[in-house]
This record gives C-alpha cells, structure tokens and sequence, in this order.
C-alpha cells in the first residue's frame, strides 16, 4: 500500500517536473503588436489566424474601406488616411511597449472610392527619424506596399508619423510592432541603438514566390520578415534550383533566417558566368548588405569547386567565396554581411566566378539611418500646452516632435540645436494670423530659448502672463492685434535683449513699466498704440506723479485724517444748526409771551448747553464761541 503511494508521487513528480523542464525550455514570446487601422473591431486574418486589434493610438484622420494593393498586403478592410486639413503630419502613438528591439512594419492602401483613386505619396517618420519617402508608383510594386525597420525602443513607447508632402492624402492600413532578438542584423562595431535599419530590399532568389517568415515555419524572433521571390536575376541567363533536403545552421541567433530561404537559388551559367542584381537607392546613403549562401548544388561537394569574389558598385568586398570551404560542407547555410556607401543611385551586386558558377540563396539590403536628435521634452511638453490653450487649429497637425524629422518641422515653430543639452529647442514661434483664440498661459516661459515670439492678429485674450520676463534671451515679441487686457507685465522691463515688442491694437491699460521707457531711444522699436488706456511712454498721455511705497502710505493716512476731520465738520455743523433752531424756537415763543425779556436770551442758551451731559468738549467750546457772534 505504502509502496504503491510512493511509487505514485514518484510518478506524478516526474511528470510535473518533466512539464517543468519543457516548459523552461520554450525561448519567451517576441511582444508583437498588430493594429488595422480604421478597425472599428479587432480583427483576425487568415491564414495564419494573426490578431489585429482595432485602430487606436492615432491623432487624427479618418476611417474607410481599404483597396488592397497586391497579394503580400494584409487582408484587411479598413485603413485610416489623414486628409491635409487635419494638418501636415499625424501619427499613432504607441505606449506599453517593453524596451527592445523591434521591427516596425507598415503596410499603405488606397482608399476604396473610385472618386479618390489617386496614389498617394508622402513621408514616414518613426519617433522622429525619417525612414521613408515613398516613390510613386508604389501600388503597382509588390514590395513596395509597405516601409519596415529595424529601432530600438527605450523609453517604452514609440511614435510612427506621416507627412504630408502635398500629393494625396497619406492612408494607412496597418501597423505591426515586432520585437526581434536584440543582436538582429548586427553588423559590426558601428551598429548602436541610434542607427535605424529600414528593409530596402529583401530576395529569395531562386523561388518564383513572394513570402513572410511565417509562410516560410520562421522562428517569431525573426520579426516575419517579407522576402520577395525571383526565380532569375537576368531574364533566362541564370537557372534556378532547389532543394528539399534539410539546410543546417540556418534559423540560428539572432536572425532566425527560415530554412526554406536556403532550399532555392540561382546560379549562373556559361551565357553569362556573372551574377548580376541592381537596385535603385537613395543617393549618399550606408546600406548594410546581407547575402546568404548554402551549397544546394549536388554538383558542387568539395572545396574549389565553386569560388567567386563580390563586387558592389565594382568594389570586391568579399574575395574568393568557396562555400564549401567557409561552412565544411553542403547544405548548410552561410550568412556573410557588409556596409558599403553609396554615392549613385544604383547599387549594383556582382558575383563574380573565378572557379565553376556563381550562387546565391538569398539577398538583403538595409539603408542604415542615423536617428535624429529629439526636442528637448519640456519643451515639447509646453508646446502642447500652447496648442491646447491658444485652441491651435488641426490644420495646423503638431504631432509628433516639433523639431524632428528636420524634413517637416511643426509649422509656426522654429528649432535650433543646443549643444548643451544636446537637444533641439524651439527659438521661435511664429503663429501670426492663425485664428488663435484662448489665452496665452504662463508656462510659454518654459520655453526659455525663445528669441523671438510672433502672435500677431489672433484672438488671444486674458492677460500678458508674468512670467514671459523670464525668457531671457527674448529679442521679439509682437502681441499686436490681440485682445490681451489688464496692465503690461512689470517684469518684461527685465529682458535686457528686447528690441521689438509690439503691443498695440489690445485692450491693455495702466502704466507701461519703467524700465522699458527709454528703450526707444537706444534703437528699440516698441508700439503701445491703439491700447485701452495706457500710459507713461513718450507719446502716450502721463499717468500722474510717480508714487513710492511711502508716499502711497502718507497719502492714505492724510485722506484718512482729512475724512475724520470732515466727519468732525459735518457733526458739530449739524449740532450747531440744531441748536439754531432751538434757540430760533424758543426766541420766537419768547417773543410771544415775554417780549421784554430779550436781553436774557443768551443766558438761557448758555444754560441749556450746559444742562446737557453727552456733549465733548470740542463741541460745547465750539457752542461758547458760537454764542456770542449769535448774541451780537
Ligand atoms: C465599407 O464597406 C462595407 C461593406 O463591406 C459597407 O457596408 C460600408 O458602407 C463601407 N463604408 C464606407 C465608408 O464606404
Ligand atoms: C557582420 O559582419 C561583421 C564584420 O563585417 C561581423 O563582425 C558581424 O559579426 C557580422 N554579423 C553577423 C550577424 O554575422
Ligand atoms: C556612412 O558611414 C560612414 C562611415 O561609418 C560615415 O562617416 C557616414 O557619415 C555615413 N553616412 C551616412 C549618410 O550615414
Ligand atoms: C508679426 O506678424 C505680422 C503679421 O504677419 C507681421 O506684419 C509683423 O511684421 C510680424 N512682426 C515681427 C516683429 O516680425
Ligand atoms: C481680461 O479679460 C478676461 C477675459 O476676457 C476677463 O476675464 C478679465 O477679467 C479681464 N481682466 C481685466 C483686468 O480686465
Ligand atoms: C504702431 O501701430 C500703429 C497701429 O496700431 C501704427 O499705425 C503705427 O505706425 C505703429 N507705429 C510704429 C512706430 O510702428
């Protein structure tokens, strides 16, 4: 009994820590995040059963049904396109993401509505760094459809943009955010986290096939990648074979290339024993170039059978490539990379036989983008203050960063790079005429490398906040046509740099400060005109003598004193008319029954006074003095 129970935990361990073990075993999920834009609904597509959620994380824009341009898009319905009057860029903003290394991937689309069939061409931007700028004609091309890089998120989230560039609306379909192996597509020492890799090209050559990693049973930490298929680089003077035989050392750290990318290749033949592949690129720019080799050929089986050099934009960058030889044996996949510049705008890639035929299984062409520099966050994060408090237009957009990409800075601000902080930060902020309205709050002085302020012609009300004598470097400020109020700051008297500031056409009033009042005169140009009522600048009426701390003090003391004493006056006017009256009563009752006893009359008054307890004794002197002039 006793052995049966031990034999059964013993049983039942096993199995648990066998569980435990396989487990452990199994390498973390990638994060990945899919979103469909325009989604009203998460969405799930086939085949591969992949989850979009439904759209989030965007500025602006609108939804609409998609039309999807070839066979490699996503099978969704929706997109999101951003027509211009919601302003020249828009972008989704993506939070929660764990720091990492991610392939972001975004597929375009055209609007389904025969009305608005037009290509659209613009920019993209992923947390400020322009990795793209479509080429149109794009729908028509297969691996065109979507731009993909390579970016190291650090701060938990990431931010894509689209910029308008005045041809069409941009419209988006979907937005992938996968992580990869951190060490993915590590080309050498120079690779950091500031440098971006934007997939320029990807061929599996030898395949007729277009396909995702995932078509391919690739690993996840791959970030699915898309490989274009081509079953020939040069129209018929190569052949293509395949195999089906398993490949050795392929879906390896960190790149997880899918084996099926070495089961087919081309190789050359004796027409033309040149393997040749062009490609247009972008001028002045780094690519990183990634070819991938497996001796598929049962022809070839031992070293110097095959051997080939390559040559890109005619520079041999990798000499006497003997397959066999780099990987000990055939069907087993070899990954060799370089960094070339390229100054033309084509990249031209030969390989190049000295032995036998060339091959080649696959081809990868990244563009290395160095990150943009970002504005300083204060700043931007006051810049969105202003943009809630002025009630900025959306044409207007102001999303993403002010300052980066330098291609499409936000309209109406002007950037400058600090070398201190090593940091954009806005020197100038041109928004005149741009319908604003709300106020202006007091924290526009966070933007303390402001050099000049332009506001000129909106409906700004409220006051001139304190704080803008803060923005020491402050050179310009025009408020003019405005409907600011209350009194000019005293402290825009502090910025010794001001040498235009126009305030007229507001509702200000009271004393300009002191302090700017002889400016002019030393070649400032200052207009207070057209205000409520200011004063004390040449030119505009004086407010009166100007009053110390004290004087103000001694005058409220006199004015007090002064009312006291008139309050004094009125009482004793007020007494001594009063007893006028009595003494009119009762001289007119004497004059009735006593009309002799006249020359008493001042006697009886004086007693009456006297028989009177309350009176002060200011009062009764004033009564006593008064009695006489009345007596005589
Ligand atoms: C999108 O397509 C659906 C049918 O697939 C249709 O019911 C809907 O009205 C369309 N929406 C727009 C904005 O065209
Ligand atoms: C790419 O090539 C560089 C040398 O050019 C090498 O240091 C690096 O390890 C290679 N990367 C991979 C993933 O093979
Ligand atoms: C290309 O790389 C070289 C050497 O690393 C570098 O000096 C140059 O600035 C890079 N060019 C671009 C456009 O990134
Ligand atoms: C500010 O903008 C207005 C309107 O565009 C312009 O007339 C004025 O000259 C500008 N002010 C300064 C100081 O440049
Ligand atoms: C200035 O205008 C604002 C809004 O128009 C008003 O609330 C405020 O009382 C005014 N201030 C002065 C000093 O007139
Ligand atoms: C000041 O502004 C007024 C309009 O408000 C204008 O007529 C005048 O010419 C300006 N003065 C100077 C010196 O610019």
């Amino acid at each position: 009994m006793l052995a049966a129970a031990i034999s059964w935990l013993l049983f039942v361990s096993s199995i648990f820590s066998l569980v435990t073990c396989l487990v452990s075993a199994v390498p973390n999920e990638p994060f990945a995040i899919h979103i469909s834009c325009g989604a009203r609904e998460d969405v799930r597509t086939k085949p591969t059963n992949t989850l979009w959620y439904r759209d989030f994380g965007y500025t602006g824009g609108r939804y609409t049904n998609a039309s999807v341009t070839s066979s490699i898009v996503p099978p969704l319905q929706t997109l999101r396109y951003f027509p211009l009057s919601d302003g020249p860029e828009n972008c989704y903003n993506i939070n929660r993401i764990p720091n990492g290394h991610y392939a972001v991937r975004i597929f375009f689309a055209l609007v389904a509505d025969s009305d608005l069939q037009n290509e659209p061409v613009f920019d993209i931007s992923v947390d400020g760094t322009q990795t793209y700028s479509m080429k149109p004609g794009w729908s028509n091309s297969e691996d065109q459809s979507f731009m993909e890089a390579l970016i190291f998120v650090t701060k938990r989230s990431l931010f894509a943009c689209f910029h308008s560039t005045g041809h069409g609306d941009p419209s988006i379909l979907s937005i992938e955010i996968l992580q990869v192996d951190p060490n993915a597509y590590n080309y050498g020492q120079s690779r950091s986290h500031v440098m971006i890799l934007r997939t320029a090209k990807r061929l599996s050559c030898g395949t007729g096939k277009a396909a995702f990693d995932e078509d391919y049973n690739g690993d996840h930490w791959g970030g699915d990648r898309f490989w274009l298929g081509t079953p020939s680089l040069s129209q018929g003077s190569d052949q293509s074979i395949s195999t089906e035989r398993s490949i050795a050392e392929a879906s390896l750290p960190p790149n997880f290339y899918p084996k099926k990318l070495y089961q087919s290749a081309i190789i050359s033949t004796d027409q033309q024993p040149d393997l040749t592949f062009e490609m247009d690129v972008d001028p002045g720019k780094n690519y990183s170039i990634w070819f991938h080799f497996a001796e598929i050929d049962p022809r070839v089986t031992s070293e110097e059978e095959r051997v080939f050099d390559i040559l890109v934009n005619g520079d041999v960058i990798f000499e006497n490539v003997d397959i066999i030889r780099m990987t000990g044996e055939g069907y087993t996949a070899l990954v060799l990379n370089r960094t070339v510049a390229v100054s033309g705008r084509t990249l031209t890639i030969i390989l190049h036989p000295t032995k036998g035929y060339a091959i080649i299984n696959a081809i990868e062409v990244l563009e290395i983008i160095p990150s943009e520099l970002r504005t300083l966050p204060e700043e931007v994060s006051t810049l969105q203050t202003l943009k809630t408090s002025l009630g900025l237009p959306l044409r207007l957009g102001w999303n993403g960063d002010p300052c980066v990409p330098q291609q499409h800075p936000w309209s109406g601000v002007d950037c400058q790079y600090d070398s201190k902080s090593v940091r954009w930060v806005i020197d100038g902020l041109g928004l005149d005429n741009q319908g604003l309205k709300g106020f202006l709050p007091s924290d526009i002085s966070k933007l303390k490398h402001l050099v000049s302020i332009n506001l000129s012609g909106n409906n700004i009300q409220g006051s001139i906040p304190f704080s803008m004598g803060t923005i020491t470097g402050l050179q310009t400020l025009d408020l003019s046509y405005n409907q600011f109020n209350g009194s000019i700051p005293e402290s825009l008297g502090q910025l010794k740099s001001l040498r235009i500031l126009n305030l007229n056409g507001n509702l200000l009033s009271g004393r300009v400060p002191a302090n700017l009042g002889g400016r002019p005169l030393h070649g400032a140009s200052f207009n207070f005109t057209g205000n409520a009522g200011l004063c004390d600048i040449p030119g505009l009426p004086t407010c009166g003598p100007h009053l110390s701390i004290g004087a103000k003090v001694g005058i409220a003391l006199g004015s007090l004193i002064a009312f006291l004493l008139f309050l004094v006056c009125l009482v004793c006017w007020w007494k001594r008319r009063q007893n006028i009256l009595r003494i009119q009563k009762i001289a007119a009752s004497r004059e009735a029954s006593y009309a002799k006893a006249r020359t008493n009359f001042g006697r009886d008054v004086q007693m009456t006074k006297h028989s009177s307890p309350q009176r002060s004794q200011d009062q009764s002197r004033i009564a006593t003095e008064d009695s006489p002039a009345l007596l005589s």
